[in-house]
């Protein structure tokens, strides 16, 4: 169907909710995005459920980062943290092997992928020097 979003795609709030906590428990476990991995918090059960509500809103379904924290901006939130192309892509790796992980169609991959990079390479604190 034309109208049909990414979210909807990627099984909704279920489905949502399963991607990004398999996202970090793939970052947890890799090796090599052990960089990406240890920039973040011991504990990732909050930053699970954010990524969560955030792309919520990014894919097209509830605003649930707007409602529960504000209209925060995510670039600002990342720019305490040293990003570069290697974190980028340790990011991106992640979230490759996620989908592949919760058995998203090849259709769902094709569709994220270039959006996704954009705003991960949006994310970049190391852009002035690139
Ligand atoms: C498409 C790309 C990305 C999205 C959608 C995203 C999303 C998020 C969200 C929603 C948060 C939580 C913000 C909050 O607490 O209010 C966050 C935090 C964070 N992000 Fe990202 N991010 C992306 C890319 C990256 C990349 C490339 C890195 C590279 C290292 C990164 C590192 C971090 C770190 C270290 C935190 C803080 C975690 C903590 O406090 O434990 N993010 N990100």
């Amino acid at each position: 169907m034309m109208d049909t979003t990414p979210y909807e795609l990627l099984g909704g709030e279920a489905g949502l909710r399963k991607l990004t906590h398999t996202f970090y428990d793939v970052m947890d476990r890799l090796p090599e995005a052990k960089e990406v991995r240890d920039m973040h918090d011991g504990n990732l059960d909050s930053i699970k459920e954010r990524l969560f509500e955030y792309l919520s809103g990014w894919l097209g379904g509830p605003q649930l980062f707007r409602e529960r924290h504000g209209s925060v901006c995510i670039t600002s939130q990342h720019k305490k943290f040293s990003i570069g192309p290697a974190e980028r892509d340790q990011w991106l790796m992640c979230m490759d092997v996620a989908l592949d992980e919760v058995g998203a169609s090849a259709e769902t991959k094709a569709m994220l992928k270039e959006p996704i990079y954009r705003l991960a390479d949006f994310l970049r604190s190391d852009k002035q020097r690139a």
